[in-house]
């Protein structure tokens, strides 16, 4: 199995179906608009969304998910840091890349402020309780284990099983315990919470200013 530098295996990635991601964005800005999608993967998302006629700059550490990505300009580099010196009309910080820990959150925000005024996000939800156990989306069986949960992380694993290859991914990830604390986060960055999009999905808007 191919793992990205986050642990993230690129055939599970390659692998998993549309889940309607585009459809948030759309509420949000109609296409050709501009879109900085930041971890990209395998280009699941960014597909979408270069269907519906958007103009999407996917970016990502790992050249093997890169590799797989269609419909889009395509930059392999670290969010932390990346200066394109270009505007986009909306930044997408999707796939919980939101519950890093402190210092790298600060830098992926900075990253979507130095980009764009307009921030869709998919986190975890807001005071989110895992639940062990076993789940399928399309061909993959993913069973999620907790080792602990420590000052609002949660520590764990899923094991992926794809094609009878399995794969495990150890986590650590912040679950902002309220609004308030979500906002105390987005608002070190500059940003501020402008509006749910699904709030029980982890799905907000956010905008600078
Ligand atoms: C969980 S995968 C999700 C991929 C895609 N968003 C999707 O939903 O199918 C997370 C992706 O973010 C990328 N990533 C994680 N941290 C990153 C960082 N600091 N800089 C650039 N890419 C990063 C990983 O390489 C991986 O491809």
């Amino acid at each position: 199995m191919t793992v990205a530098p986050d642990g993230s295996p690129v055939e599970v990635y390659e692998r998993l179906p549309e889940l309607g991601e585009a459809g948030y964005v759309a509420q949000i800005v109609a296409p050709p608009a501009s879109l900085l999608e930041l971890g990209c993967g395998t280009g699941r998302v960014t597909a979408q969304l270069a269907a519906a006629g958007y103009a999407v700059t996917a970016v990502d550490e790992s050249s093997d998910m890169l590799a797989r990505v269609r419909g889009a300009e395509t930059v392999c580099a670290p969010i932390e840091g990346l200066e394109l010196g270009r505007r986009f009309d909306a930044v997408l910080l999707f796939s919980n890349l939101l519950t890093v820990e402190t210092e790298q959150r600060r830098a992926f925000l900075d990253t979507c402020a130095r980009h764009s005024s307009l921030l869709v996000v998919e986190t975890l939800p807001l005071a989110w309780e895992p639940r062990e156990g076993e789940s399928r989306i399309g061909d993959i069986v993913s069973r999620l284990r907790i080792a602990a949960v420590e000052a609002g992380v949660v520590h764990g694993a899923v094991d992926y099983e794809v094609g009878g290859r399995t794969w495990t991914h150890e986590f650590a990830m912040r679950v902002f315990a309220d609004e308030a604390e979500l906002e105390y986060a987005l608002a070190e960055g500059g940003w501020r919470l402008e509006r749910w999009l699904d709030r029980d999905g982890g799905w907000f808007v956010a905008t600078t200013g």
